[in-house]
């Protein structure tokens, strides 16, 4: 069964306190933050630069768009439990550790990151 109710997303990490906003359906974990007046970090927004890497602790995502063809890896599944928040929309309540750090509308990029998996 399917439900369009939005789903709760939990960024928790040891650095930072533990925040929580709904994600409506379809749209990705990191657009439903924004509009909840987070900024996390990110990049390119397509799947491509790596930066909104996150390991998912608890829950399920899927794609929120169609993979395009020439996509080398599934945002959803980039293995070991990571994630492309940028890419990604939960179908179920899910907890997320962010890579980067996030604020309340203060966009705040990390010095450098990993783009290896
Ligand atoms: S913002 Fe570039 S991969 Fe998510």
């Amino acid at each position: 069964m399917t439900s369009h109710a939005p789903r709760k997303v939990t960024l928790t990490s040891d650095k930072q306190a533990t925040v929580s906003f709904d994600c409506p359906p379809k749209i990705s974990i990191l657009r439903a933050a924004k509009n909840a007046g987070l900024e996390l970090s990110a990049g390119c927004m397509q799947g491509r630069c790596y930066t909104c890497r996150s390991r998912l602790l608890e829950g399920h995502v899927v794609n929120a768009r169609a993979l395009s063809r020439y996509a080398t890896v599934d945002p959803a599944d980039l293995g070991d439990g990571r994630i492309l928040l940028c890419s990604v929309t939960p179908t179920t309540d899910v907890i997320v550790v962010p890579e980067g750090p996030w604020a309340d509308g203060v966009v705040q990029r990390p010095i450098t990151h990993d783009t290896a998996t």
